[in-house]
C-alpha cells in the first residue's frame, strides 16, 4: 500500500454558467466560498500539499485559499481540466510516486468522511487510476461513465453523449485518484476533438486503460454529496443542505432552533449550549454566541461575539461588536461596528450605537444614539439621548462615568466629559464637561403667558 498523497485543486474556470463578474469558484454559500468549502475539506484529509490551479480571476482566487500548505500553479489559458492538471507537471515531476487526488473546486457538499475509503480503496487496490462515481436520480449535466459489461470503457461528457447514452444514470463526480508517473505519461495524449473542443481529463481512463493499466470507479453511497454546482440555483440548493446540516449539528449540540425552515446560521458560526434561536434569525460570518442565550424572531448578527445568558429581543441588527454576559439588547436596536455591551446592561427600543463601550449594568432604554462614546458602569441613559459627535468634518468623543445620570432628551456636544455620579437635567443641550456630583441643566426657562389662549381666540 502507498502512503501519503497530494492533492490538486481546479480552480481556474471562470463558471459563464454563473452570468457573474466573479469567477465561480468565489461565490458563497452560507458564507463560505466553494473553493473554500472543497479545500477545507481536502485538508482534513491531511494530504502532505494541496496545489490549486488558478487562471481566471486569479489575484482573487489565491487570497481565498491562502494558507502554509497551499501551493499554486498557473493555468493561463482555461483549455479544459486536462490542461489544467498538466499545468502542475513541474512541480509534480519530482513526486513520481506519489498519488494524487484531483478534485474540481465547484463540490461544496463533499465530506472527507466521504473520500476518506476512497483514498483508502484506491492506495489498497494500487490502481493506477480510482475515480469516485455516483448513481443520480437525473445525472443531466454530468459525464456519463460507460461500461462493457462491468468493465468500465471511459467517460462521455453530456454534450458528446448520444441520446441513449445520456440514460446512463452512473456519471463522475470530478474526483480522481491518479498515481503520479501514470498520470504524466497519458495526459499529453489528451485530445480536444469533441464537442466543447476542451482537454478533458476524463479521456485519460481510456487511454490508462488501453496501456492495460489498473483503472478502477469508486461509487459512493453519498450522492447528494456530488453535487457540482454550476449555476446560480445549484447554488441555492446547494446552501440549503449546508443550512440544514448545520442546524442539525448544532441541535445535536445542545442548541434549541424553534424554526430550522427560517433560521439563517452560517457555516462558521458558533453557537453555545441551551440557546435558544427563535424563528427568522440570522447568523452571519465569524460570529460567536454563548451558552443558554435567547435570540428572538429577527435578530440579524454579523461578524459579532455575545457572552452567556444574553437576550436579544426581536428586530435587532448588531454588526462587528461584542456583547457580553447577561446582557439584554433590543427589541429595534442597532448596534454598528466596534460596539461593546458589558455584563449585564441593557440596550432597548431603537437604540442605536456605534464605537461605543457600554459599561456594566447600564442601562439606555429608548430612543439614543450613543456613538463614539464610553459610558462606564451603572449610567442611566434617558430617553432620547443623543451623543452629537460629528460637527460635519471630524468626530469627538463623549465620555460619561460611572454612575452619572443623563435627563431624557438630552444633547452631549462632543468632545464633552460628564463626571461620575453626576446629573444632567433633562432636554440638556450640554456642551462643557460636567464635573463629578454635579447637577448640569441647560434649557431655555419656561414661561407662562396667562389667559394666552382665549386672548388669541377673542382675536
Ligand atoms: C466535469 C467533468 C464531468 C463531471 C463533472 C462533475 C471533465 C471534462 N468533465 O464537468 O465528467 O461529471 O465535472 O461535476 O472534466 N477547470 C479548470 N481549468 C479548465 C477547465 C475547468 O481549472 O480549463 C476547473 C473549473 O474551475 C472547475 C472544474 O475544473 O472547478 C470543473 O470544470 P467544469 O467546467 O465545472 O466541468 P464540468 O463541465 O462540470
Ligand atoms: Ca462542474
Amino acid at each position: 500500500m502507498r502512503q501519503g498523497f497530494l492533492a490538486l485543486i481546479l480552480a481556474a474556470g471562470e463558471g459563464t454558467r454563473f452570468k457573474s463578474n466573479k469567477i465561480k469558484v468565489l461565490h458563497t454559500l452560507l458564507g463560505k466560498s466553494m473553493l473554500r468549502y472543497v479545500l477545507d475539506c481536502v485538508l482534513k484529509l491531511k494530504p502532505e500539499k494541496v496545489f490549486v490551479v488558478v487562471g481566471y480571476q486569479r489575484k482573487a482566487v489565491m487570497e481565498e485559499a491562502l494558507s502554509d500548505k497551499v501551493g499554486f500553479v498557473v493555468q493561463k489559458k482555461q483549455l479544459g481540466t486536462a490542461h489544467a492538471v498538466l499545468s502542475a507537471k513541474d512541480i509534480l515531476a519530482k513526486r513520481k510516486d506519489k498519488d494524487l487526488l484531483v478534485i474540481n473546486a465547484d463540490l461544496p457538499l463533499l465530506k472527507p468522511q466521504t473520500l476518506r475509503p476512497f483514498l483508502a480503496f484506491h492506495q489498497r487496490k494500487g490502481n493506477a487510476l480510482t475515480f469516485l462515481s455516483a448513481e443520480l436520480e437525473n445525472p443531466t449535466g454530468f459525464g456519463r461513465i460507460l461500461r462493457s459489461g462491468k468493465k468500465i470503457t471511459r467517460i462521455v461528457e453530456e454534450k458528446d453523449a448520444s441520446p441513449s447514452e445520456r440514460q446512463i444514470r452512473e456519471i463522475n463526480a470530478g474526483v480522481y485518484l491518479f498515481r503520479v508517473k501514470d498520470l504524466f505519461q497519458v495526459l499529453s495524449k489528451v485530445s480536444n476533438k469533441n464537442r466543447k473542443g476542451e482537454y478533458y481529463l476524463t479521456d485519460t481512463i481510456e487511454i490508462l486503460l488501453s496501456q492495460g493499466k489498473k483503472v478502477e470507479v469508486y461509487r459512493t453511497s453519498h450522492p447528494e454529496e456530488i453535487m457540482g454546482i454550476n449555476d446560480r440555483y445549484e447554488l441555492a440548493k446547494a446552501a440549503e443542505i449546508l443550512r440544514r446540516r448545520k442546524i442539525k449539528s448544532l441541535t445535536e449540540s445542545g442548541v434549541t432552533v424553534y424554526d430550522p425552515a427560517t433560521a439563517w446560521i452560517e457555516t462558521e458560526v458558533k453557537v453555545g449550549r441551551d440557546t435558544v434561536v427563535y424563528s427568522s434569525v440570522f447568523l452571519e460570518g465569524k460570529t460567536v454566541i454563548g451558552q443558554d442565550c435567547r435570540l428572538y424572531p429577527f435578530v440579524h448578527i454579523v461578524d459579532s461575539k455575545v457572552g452567556d445568558r444574553v437576550k436579544i429581543l426581536s428586530s435587532t441588527m448588531i454588526e462587528e461588536s461584542t456583547i457580553h454576559d447577561e446582557a439584554q439588547v433590543g427589541p429595534f436596536s442597532h448596534l454598528r461596528p466596534k460596539s461593546i455591551v458589558r455584563e449585564g446592561a441593557r440596550i432597548g427600543n431603537f437604540v442605536e450605537m456605534k464605537n461605543a463601550v457600554f459599561g456594566k449594568k447600564s442601562k439606555a432604554g429608548h430612543l439614543s444614539y450613543l456613538g463614539d462614546c464610553t459610558v462606564e458602569e451603572k449610567v442611566n441613559i434617558g430617553a432620547g439621548t443623543i451623543t452629537c459627535n460629528y460637527d460635519g468634518q471630524k468626530k469627538y468623543k463623549t465620555i460619561i462615568r460611572k454612575g452619572a445620570f443623563i435627563g431624557s432628551g438630552t444633547e452631549l456636544v462632543a468632545p464633552v466629559e460628564v463626571g461620575k455620579n453626576s446629573y444632567v437635567g433633562a432636554g440638556s443641550t450640554i456642551t462643557k464637561n460636567v464635573p463629578p456630583g454635579a447637577l448640569a441643566v441647560s434649557r431655555g426657562k419656561q414661561v407662562e403667558k396667562r389667559g394666552w389662549s382665549r386672548k388669541k381666540k377673542e382675536k
